[in-house]
Protein backbone atom coordinates (compact mmCIF):
# COMPACT_ATOMS: atom_id res chain seq x y z
CA UNK A 1 0.00 0.00 0.00
CA UNK A 2 1.22 3.55 -0.25
CA UNK A 3 2.86 5.33 2.36
CA UNK A 4 0.08 7.93 3.22
CA UNK A 5 -0.63 7.04 6.22
CA UNK A 6 2.86 7.19 7.48
CA UNK A 7 1.39 11.28 6.93
CA UNK A 8 -1.86 11.03 8.92
CA UNK A 9 -1.44 12.18 12.36
CA UNK A 10 -0.33 9.26 15.04
CA UNK A 11 -4.12 8.69 16.78
CA UNK A 12 -2.64 6.14 18.87
CA UNK A 13 0.73 4.68 20.29
CA UNK A 14 1.74 1.05 20.99
CA UNK A 15 0.45 0.90 24.40
CA UNK A 16 -2.79 0.87 22.87
CA UNK A 17 -3.05 -1.95 20.43
CA UNK A 18 -2.98 -5.61 20.15
CA UNK A 19 0.60 -6.17 19.10
CA UNK A 20 1.36 -8.99 16.04
CA UNK A 21 2.68 -11.34 17.77
CA UNK A 22 4.86 -12.42 14.66
CA UNK A 23 6.37 -10.34 12.09
CA UNK A 24 7.93 -11.55 8.77
CA UNK A 25 10.15 -8.62 7.12
CA UNK A 26 10.90 -9.07 3.71
CA UNK A 27 14.47 -6.89 3.70
CA UNK A 28 13.95 -5.30 0.15
CA UNK A 29 16.32 -2.26 -1.81
CA UNK A 30 19.93 -2.61 -0.38
CA UNK A 31 20.95 -2.88 -4.11
CA UNK A 32 18.53 0.44 -4.86
CA UNK A 33 19.96 2.52 -1.76
CA UNK A 34 23.20 1.78 -2.65
CA UNK A 35 22.68 2.51 -6.75
CA UNK A 36 20.97 5.93 -5.64
CA UNK A 37 24.13 6.51 -3.63
CA UNK A 38 26.94 6.01 -6.77
CA UNK A 39 28.00 3.39 -4.66
CA UNK A 40 28.44 -0.59 -5.38
CA UNK A 41 25.35 -3.01 -4.45
CA UNK A 42 27.63 -4.50 -1.33
CA UNK A 43 27.32 -1.31 0.38
CA UNK A 44 23.72 -1.32 0.50
CA UNK A 45 24.13 -5.15 1.27
CA UNK A 46 26.11 -3.29 4.15
CA UNK A 47 23.74 -0.97 5.30
CA UNK A 48 21.19 -3.53 5.14
CA UNK A 49 23.16 -5.72 7.79
CA UNK A 50 23.27 -2.53 10.13
CA UNK A 51 19.60 -1.91 9.55
CA UNK A 52 18.43 -5.52 10.48
CA UNK A 53 19.94 -5.19 14.14
CA UNK A 54 18.74 -2.06 14.71
CA UNK A 55 15.15 -3.33 13.45
CA UNK A 56 15.48 -6.69 15.26
CA UNK A 57 16.58 -5.39 18.67
CA UNK A 58 13.53 -2.70 18.27
CA UNK A 59 11.52 -5.89 17.80
CA UNK A 60 12.33 -6.92 20.67
CA UNK A 61 12.03 -4.59 22.99
CA UNK A 62 8.32 -3.69 22.34
CA UNK A 63 7.54 -7.06 22.80
CA UNK A 64 7.32 -8.35 19.66
CA UNK A 65 7.25 -12.43 20.14
CA UNK A 66 8.23 -13.80 16.47
CA UNK A 67 10.23 -11.88 13.69
CA UNK A 68 11.18 -13.94 10.26
CA UNK A 69 13.39 -11.92 8.26
CA UNK A 70 14.13 -12.85 4.54
CA UNK A 71 17.94 -12.15 4.54
CA UNK A 72 19.14 -14.60 0.93
CA UNK A 73 16.13 -16.01 -0.94
CA UNK A 74 16.40 -19.79 -3.04
CA UNK A 75 16.29 -17.74 -6.19
CA UNK A 76 19.60 -15.00 -4.90
CA UNK A 77 21.64 -17.60 -6.41
CA UNK A 78 20.83 -16.13 -9.86
CA UNK A 79 22.52 -12.76 -8.65
CA UNK A 80 26.21 -11.70 -10.30
CA UNK A 81 29.33 -14.41 -8.58
CA UNK A 82 30.45 -11.09 -7.68
CA UNK A 83 27.38 -10.28 -5.50
CA UNK A 84 27.10 -13.38 -4.25
CA UNK A 85 30.33 -13.99 -2.72
CA UNK A 86 30.04 -10.61 -0.67
CA UNK A 87 26.67 -11.49 0.56
CA UNK A 88 28.39 -14.92 1.80
CA UNK A 89 30.90 -12.78 3.20
CA UNK A 90 28.40 -10.53 4.96
CA UNK A 91 27.01 -13.21 6.23
CA UNK A 92 30.22 -14.65 7.89
CA UNK A 93 31.39 -11.25 9.54
CA UNK A 94 27.81 -10.54 10.50
CA UNK A 95 27.37 -13.69 12.22
CA UNK A 96 30.31 -13.77 13.70
CA UNK A 97 29.32 -11.14 16.15
CA UNK A 98 25.79 -11.53 16.12
CA UNK A 99 26.80 -14.28 18.81
CA UNK A 100 26.88 -11.71 20.97
CA UNK A 101 25.05 -8.85 19.73
CA UNK A 102 21.69 -10.33 20.64
CA UNK A 103 22.00 -11.26 24.03
CA UNK A 104 21.28 -8.15 26.26
CA UNK A 105 17.81 -8.47 24.31
CA UNK A 106 18.04 -12.76 25.38
CA UNK A 107 16.66 -13.22 21.72
CA UNK A 108 16.26 -16.88 20.10
CA UNK A 109 18.28 -17.17 16.83
CA UNK A 110 16.65 -19.26 14.65
CA UNK A 111 17.70 -20.32 10.43
CA UNK A 112 15.00 -21.35 8.34
CA UNK A 113 16.14 -22.42 4.48
CA UNK A 114 18.55 -25.16 3.61
CA UNK A 115 21.84 -24.54 5.14
CA UNK A 116 23.72 -27.49 3.15
CA UNK A 117 24.15 -24.42 0.34
CA UNK A 118 26.70 -22.77 2.79
CA UNK A 119 30.42 -23.42 2.91
CA UNK A 120 31.07 -24.98 5.84
CA UNK A 121 32.34 -22.16 7.82
CA UNK A 122 29.25 -20.70 7.54
CA UNK A 123 27.42 -24.13 8.09
CA UNK A 124 29.35 -23.79 11.45
CA UNK A 125 28.41 -20.27 12.26
CA UNK A 126 25.03 -20.86 11.76
CA UNK A 127 25.07 -24.30 13.98
CA UNK A 128 26.72 -22.01 16.95
CA UNK A 129 24.16 -18.86 16.96
CA UNK A 130 21.76 -21.46 17.35
CA UNK A 131 23.36 -23.59 20.03
CA UNK A 132 24.15 -20.85 22.13
CA UNK A 133 20.70 -18.90 22.03
CA UNK A 134 18.91 -21.89 22.05
CA UNK A 135 17.82 -21.37 25.95
CA UNK A 136 17.20 -18.16 26.01
CA UNK A 137 13.52 -16.55 26.50
CA UNK A 138 12.97 -13.74 24.58
CA UNK A 139 12.27 -12.82 20.97
CA UNK A 140 12.44 -15.67 18.40
CA UNK A 141 14.36 -14.53 14.99
CA UNK A 142 14.44 -16.48 12.22
CA UNK A 143 16.85 -15.52 9.76
CA UNK A 144 16.04 -17.15 6.25
CA UNK A 145 18.76 -17.77 4.65
CA UNK A 146 18.83 -19.76 1.18
CA UNK A 147 14.72 -19.92 1.95
CA UNK A 148 12.17 -20.62 -0.51
CA UNK A 149 8.48 -20.80 0.43
CA UNK A 150 7.98 -23.85 -2.33
CA UNK A 151 11.30 -25.57 -1.76
CA UNK A 152 9.87 -25.69 1.93
CA UNK A 153 6.28 -27.22 0.78
CA UNK A 154 8.41 -29.97 -1.19
CA UNK A 155 10.30 -30.80 1.69
CA UNK A 156 7.46 -31.31 4.29
CA UNK A 157 5.73 -33.10 1.13
CA UNK A 158 8.95 -35.75 0.76
CA UNK A 159 8.57 -36.14 4.96
CA UNK A 160 5.22 -36.55 5.34
CA UNK A 161 5.57 -39.32 1.65
CA UNK A 162 8.14 -41.01 3.48
CA UNK A 163 5.33 -41.79 6.23
CA UNK A 164 3.08 -42.66 3.67
CA UNK A 165 5.25 -45.59 1.95
CA UNK A 166 6.14 -46.35 5.25
CA UNK A 167 2.73 -47.29 6.16
CA UNK A 168 2.42 -44.89 9.45
CA UNK A 169 -0.33 -43.22 7.72
CA UNK A 170 -2.10 -43.07 4.90
CA UNK A 171 -2.72 -40.48 2.17
CA UNK A 172 -5.84 -39.67 3.66
CA UNK A 173 -5.27 -38.89 6.97
CA UNK A 174 -2.95 -36.09 5.58
CA UNK A 175 -4.14 -32.58 7.48
CA UNK A 176 -3.23 -29.28 7.43
CA UNK A 177 -1.43 -29.26 10.68
CA UNK A 178 1.09 -32.42 9.26
CA UNK A 179 2.10 -30.12 6.50
CA UNK A 180 2.15 -27.10 8.96
CA UNK A 181 4.61 -29.42 11.22
CA UNK A 182 6.61 -29.91 8.86
CA UNK A 183 7.43 -26.56 7.67
CA UNK A 184 10.83 -25.03 8.88
CA UNK A 185 8.82 -22.67 11.51
CA UNK A 186 6.80 -25.75 12.60
CA UNK A 187 5.33 -24.91 16.17
CA UNK A 188 5.51 -21.51 15.82
CA UNK A 189 2.48 -19.00 15.09
CA UNK A 190 2.37 -17.73 11.49
CA UNK A 191 3.14 -14.17 10.73
CA UNK A 192 -0.01 -11.71 11.16
CA UNK A 193 2.20 -9.10 9.52
CA UNK A 194 4.44 -8.86 6.90
CA UNK A 195 6.67 -5.85 5.62
CA UNK A 196 8.04 -5.08 2.54
CA UNK A 197 10.14 -1.76 1.54
CA UNK A 198 11.17 -1.21 -1.80
CA UNK A 199 7.36 -0.55 -3.20
CA UNK A 200 7.48 -4.34 -4.76
CA UNK A 201 3.65 -6.00 -4.97
CA UNK A 202 5.11 -9.60 -4.34
CA UNK A 203 5.79 -12.11 -1.81
CA UNK A 204 9.06 -13.38 -4.19
CA UNK A 205 8.48 -17.15 -2.24
CA UNK A 206 8.40 -15.84 1.22
CA UNK A 207 6.34 -17.89 3.73
CA UNK A 208 3.94 -19.24 1.05
CA UNK A 209 2.02 -21.36 3.04
CA UNK A 210 2.38 -19.55 6.93
CA UNK A 211 1.30 -15.90 4.99
CA UNK A 212 -2.45 -17.35 3.98
CA UNK A 213 -3.89 -14.89 6.33
CA UNK A 214 -0.95 -12.15 6.93
CA UNK A 215 -1.48 -8.73 6.50
CA UNK A 216 0.61 -6.98 4.40
CA UNK A 217 2.06 -3.69 4.59
CA UNK A 218 3.95 -2.61 1.36
CA UNK A 219 6.12 0.44 1.55
CA UNK A 220 6.55 2.34 -1.86
CA UNK A 221 9.03 4.79 -0.94
CA UNK A 222 11.27 3.31 1.49
CA UNK A 223 14.53 1.44 0.90
CA UNK A 224 15.71 -1.45 3.22
CA UNK A 225 18.65 0.29 5.18
CA UNK A 226 16.53 3.67 5.33
CA UNK A 227 13.75 1.62 7.18
CA UNK A 228 13.06 3.20 10.65
CA UNK A 229 12.31 2.36 13.78
CA UNK A 230 9.66 4.66 13.81
CA UNK A 231 8.45 2.99 10.44
CA UNK A 232 8.33 -0.11 11.95
CA UNK A 233 6.05 1.21 14.80
CA UNK A 234 4.08 2.99 11.86
CA UNK A 235 3.48 -0.64 9.96
CA UNK A 236 2.19 -1.44 13.08
CA UNK A 237 -0.47 0.67 14.24
CA UNK A 238 -1.50 0.55 10.55
CA UNK A 239 -1.56 -3.41 10.84
CA UNK A 240 -3.84 -2.33 14.22
CA UNK A 241 -6.53 -0.86 12.19
CA UNK A 242 -6.91 -3.47 9.48
CA UNK A 243 -9.61 -5.89 9.96
CA UNK A 244 -9.10 -9.89 9.80
CA UNK A 245 -11.65 -11.32 9.21
CA UNK A 246 -10.44 -14.92 8.30
CA UNK A 247 -13.26 -15.80 6.17
CA UNK A 248 -15.99 -14.87 8.34
CA UNK A 249 -17.83 -12.33 8.96
C1 LIG B 1 17.55 -7.29 -0.75
O1 LIG B 1 17.95 -6.20 -1.49
C2 LIG B 1 18.71 -8.15 -0.32
C3 LIG B 1 18.78 -9.47 -0.95
C4 LIG B 1 17.90 -9.95 -1.78
C5 LIG B 1 19.91 -10.29 -0.63
P1 LIG B 1 18.15 -6.29 -3.08
O2 LIG B 1 19.57 -6.65 -3.34
O3 LIG B 1 17.14 -7.16 -3.69
O4 LIG B 1 17.92 -4.77 -3.49
P2 LIG B 1 17.21 -4.27 -4.82
O5 LIG B 1 15.84 -4.87 -4.84
O6 LIG B 1 18.05 -4.74 -5.97
O7 LIG B 1 17.19 -2.79 -4.67
C1 LIG C 1 13.35 -10.99 -1.94
O1 LIG C 1 13.90 -9.93 -2.63
C2 LIG C 1 14.42 -11.74 -1.21
C3 LIG C 1 15.04 -11.03 -0.10
C4 LIG C 1 14.77 -9.83 0.32
C5 LIG C 1 16.06 -11.77 0.58
P1 LIG C 1 14.33 -10.04 -4.16
O2 LIG C 1 14.91 -8.72 -4.50
O3 LIG C 1 15.19 -11.22 -4.37
O4 LIG C 1 12.94 -10.28 -4.88
P2 LIG C 1 12.52 -10.01 -6.38
O5 LIG C 1 13.57 -10.60 -7.26
O6 LIG C 1 12.41 -8.53 -6.56
O7 LIG C 1 11.18 -10.67 -6.50
MG1 LIG D 1 15.28 -6.80 -4.45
Amino acid sequence: MAIGFFKSKKDKGLEDVILPEHIGIIMDGNGRWAQKRGLPRKAGHRAGAKNFRTITKHCANIGIKYLTVYAFSTENWKRPKDEVNALMELFKSYLEEAIRDFKDEDIVVRFIGDKTAFSPELQALIKENEECSADRKGMVLNIAMNYGGRDEIVRAMRRIAERVENKEITAGDITENDISDNLYTAGQPDPDLIIRPSGEYRISNFLLWQSAYSEYVILDDVLWPDFSKDMLEQCILEYARRNRRFGSV
